[in-house]
């Protein structure tokens, strides 16, 4: 049995009812039993502004979200897609974390990528943009399976649990080969 493991989860919707936000849950459950999931709230981070952190002023919320996120051994980001692109909250949670220029609270990170919408496509958009941003960032991200969740409405069952017996499956294993990928990235010393 590998060593417990937190891991962050970012999840890029606000909405009280999110799908996004019901799927990172169920996600928790089915998780290797090492992997604890936290989800690490972005709604209250004020938009990235430079000047705060040039003027060593950064506020309160941005400092609290940078050490929320290096006490994480990994991260999952459950997206929905906003205009073929991430939401701009997701966005903002991002660049908070990325500064100042040097001390990115995610580089080297695991991470894992599910990208969530109740339409047809899975949010493929979204998914792949913010595959972009880890790249720069430095976070060796789950490259498969990929976990592009579409038609999310029916799912998820009003327990909050994964109804469809395929998708359950396909998501514990995604969630078990993201474990794999945390063991091997954390096993990389550090230079
Ligand atoms: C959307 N939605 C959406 N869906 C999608 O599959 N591709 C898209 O590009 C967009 N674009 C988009 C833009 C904006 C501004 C909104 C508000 C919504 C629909 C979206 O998938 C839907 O609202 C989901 O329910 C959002 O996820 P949560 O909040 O349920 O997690």
């Amino acid at each position: 049995m590998p060593s417990p493991r937190t891991v962050g989860v970012i999840v890029g919707s606000l909405r009280k009812a999110s799908y996004t936000r019901r799927l990172a849950l169920a996600l928790a459950a089915i998780a290797p039993p090492h992997l604890t999931l936290e989800i690490v709230e972005i709604g209250a981070l004020p938009l990235y502004d430079q000047d705060a952190d040039d003027q060593g002023a950064a506020p309160a919320a941005w400092t609290d979200f940078r050490e929320a996120v290096r006490a994480k051994d990994a991260i999952l980001f459950a997206t929905p897609e906003y205009n073929r692109s991430v939401p701009g909250v997701l966005k903002n949670a991002i660049d908070v974390g990325s500064r100042p220029y040097g001390k990115s609270a995610w580089s080297g990170k695991p991470a894992g990528i599910v990208s969530v919408s109740p339409g047809a496509m899975g949010a493929f958009g979204a998914n792949h943009h913010l595959r972009q941003s880890l790249v720069f960032l430095d976070m060796p991200v789950l490259q498969q399976p990929e976990a592009y969740v579409g038609h999310v409405a029916s799912l998820l069952g009003d327990d909050g649990s994964i109804v469809s017996e395929d998708s359950r499956r396909f998501l514990a294993g995604f969630m078990a080969r993201f474990a794999e990928l945390i063991e091997a990235a954390l096993r990389v010393p550090a230079d």
